[in-house]
């Protein structure tokens, strides 16, 4: 297994300890260009390719092609840069490895406003208090995404959120539409709560497998069907179980997000195996990936919030954590962690 965890040098280091962020409002913060590094083909993930770390989901709509890769037992955790298929399909692929451009912004602590976007604070001025809920997102310091699929299920979600607010922390939902209409005073928690309500597409097909059109459809029809019960619509996606090609690439039109830390919890069901697996291995800028259908899931997660603000992890969603980082996220691109 080639670790493809790249590469980023930043080609212009002056030019990095000069220019300064500039936030926009909204949940997409523009950075400078440079600190954007987009990489080529290796590590796109083909849906023929079985390979291991590919279709780490539950396997709803899979056919026979996309069985389940058998993972080792003694292993709960993936790591998307280094088990990602390293099949190359040129010119074609772009994987983001974000990369953050140093915290060249010293100890200035930014406050999230209440729609998440980054309040821009003049250099010169000392930290100010947090829009929300005196929250303050510290880019000098430690952050991870905790973020949970194929729901909602308010029986998970609501426990989450319960403790997520006695530390004062985010996730990102990423909730399949078809779903929301069932859960919604959940979905317009989340919102309320300023965590990130975001797509899984409508009915969590395998989007490789789908022409355009109807890889356009789910997308849409998920950001519809979010937005229809929250007034939020989602402004990230993210495919089913993780897989593309170059037509999906082609046409979800917004920015796909993986993971950097496969849990596993779906395959476990296991609270102590789930936490372990992030505990063993989570770091700055991780992208954690759990899902929301299980207890065990619940479980794992009120044990995990306090025990990574423990740890000094600030809790944030993947919108915040990218503007925190200094990434643009951009439509048609994938990432799997901010760092
Ligand atoms: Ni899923």
């Amino acid at each position: 297994m080639k670790r493809l965890n790249l590469l980023v040098a930043f080609a212009a280091a002056g030019a990095i300890l000069t220019a300064q962020p500039v936030f926009a409002a909204g949940n997409s913060v523009m950075m400078n260009d440079s600190a954007v590094i987009t990489v080529g083909a290796a590590q796109a993930q083909e849906a023929s390719g079985g390979a291991p770390g590919m279709a780490a989901e539950p396997s709803q709509n899979s056919g026979p092609a996309m069985s389940q890769p058998e993972q080792g037992s003694g292993s709960a955790v993936i790591v998307a840069g280094s088990s990602q298929s390293s099949e190359a399909e040129a010119g074609t692929g772009t994987e983001i490895q974000s990369q953050a451009p140093g915290n060249d912004s010293g100890s200035i602590l930014q406050p999230v406003g209440p729609d998440g976007a980054i309040v821009p604070v003049e250099e010169e001025q000392k930290p100010t208090e947090a829009a929300q809920n005196g929250r303050v997102i510290d880019p000098s310091k430690p952050m991870v995404a905790l973020t949970f699929d194929d729901g909602p299920q308010s029986s998970v979600g609501n426990r989450i959120m319960d403790v997520l607010n006695q530390y004062n922390g985010k996730a990102t939902f990423f909730m399949v539409g078809e779903r929301v209409a069932s859960h919604a005073a959940e979905v317009q928690r989340m919102v309320a709560e300023g965590h990130e309500v975001a797509n899984h597409t409508m009915n969590h097909k395998y989007l490789q497998k789908l022409g355009a059109a109807e890889i356009q459809s789910q997308v849409a029809k998920g950001n519809d069907a979010i937005e229809a019960v929250c007034g939020v619509r989602p402004t990230i996606l993210r495919l089913p179980g993780g897989n593309h090609n170059a037509t999906v690439r082609a046409n979800t039109h917004m920015p796909m997000i993986q993971w950097s830390i496969d849990t596993l919890d779906w395959k476990t069901r296991n609270a102590d195996k789930t936490v372990a697996a992030v505990l063993d291995h989570v770091k700055d800028g991780d992208i954690i990936l759990m899902h929301e259908l299980y207890s065990q899931s619940g479980d794992a997660a009120v044990r995990l919030i306090p025990e990574l603000t423990n740890r000094g992890y600030q809790l944030v969603t993947v919108s915040e954590m990218a503007a925190a980082k200094g990434q643009a996220l951009e439509a048609g691109k994938i990432y799997s962690s901010f760092r």
